[in-house]
């Protein structure tokens, strides 16, 4: 990790809180010139980092910018095997993760983006994936010994988790609407997206791609 990565996760689990350049420089073992050229770095990303002086740096409590660091820190420990990966716009989530499935990648690779440009619905449709509004993430996911029946419940599992996320961090009382979409209300605030690749001779699942857009908003 570089400075301005590893600044970054010092900011996103202390949001809020004032570091001074010297107190950042020694936690991060490299000079204030070095945390300097980080601030302004992240700063020209969007960052909202207020400078005071006799306090220091400080990342703003209402800085919402999706980030590798920012995810990770909510993370439980079993999570250990997640490779996040994450981006401001890509075209989809699911076809980035199924062209690394490909390659064979470990299962875990995760991408997330701000928007996508050419998100993927069920059966062929499109997903509308604005900037700013959602969360667009696909996860590779790798079981052993899998048929294809055991397959569809991976839409299923991932449904009843997007509901246990969404209820969590809101008020809002989420729905499965079989079997791959989630409602407030009369409101459908999330879609899942399963792809699966199988093998000819075994019939077992080789990859699944797990696409969930949540719109957040
Ligand atoms: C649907 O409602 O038809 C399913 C929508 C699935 C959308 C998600 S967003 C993240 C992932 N990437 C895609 O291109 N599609 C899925």
């Amino acid at each position: 990790m570089g400075t301005k990565e590893q600044l970054l996760a010092l900011f996103e689990s202390n949001k809020g809180v004032y570091f001074s350049g010297e107190a950042i420089a020694q936690k991060l073992c490299v000079s204030r010139t070095a945390v300097w050229k980080a601030v302004k770095t992240l700063r020209s990303e969007g960052y909202n980092i207020d400078a005071v002086s006799n306090k220091g740096y400080c990342l703003s409590v209402t800085s919402d910018i999706l980030s590798v660091q920012g995810i990770q820190k909510y993370l439980n420990p079993l999570c250990s095997d997640v490779k996040l990966a994450v981006f401001p716009v890509v075209e989809s989530t699911n076809e980035m993760v199924r062209k690394e499935a490909a390659l064979g990648t470990t299962e875990g690779y995760t991408v997330i983006a701000n928007e996508q440009t050419s998100g993927k619905g069920r059966i062929g449709r499109s997903f509308f994936s604005p900037s700013d509004t959602g969360i667009y993430m696909s996860m590779l996911l790798r079981p052993q010994n899998y048929s294809s029946q055991q397959a569809v419940r991976i839409t299923t599992m991932a449904a009843v988790a997007a509901c246990e996320a969404i209820e969590a961090v809101s008020d809002e009382r989420a729905q499965i609407k079989w079997v791959n979409d989630i409602y407030i209300g009369d409101k459908k605030v999330s879609g899942i997206l399963t792809e699966a690749s199988f093998g000819l001779e075994s019939g077992l699942l080789d990859y699944a791609v797990l696409g969930i857009g949540i719109n957040v908003y």
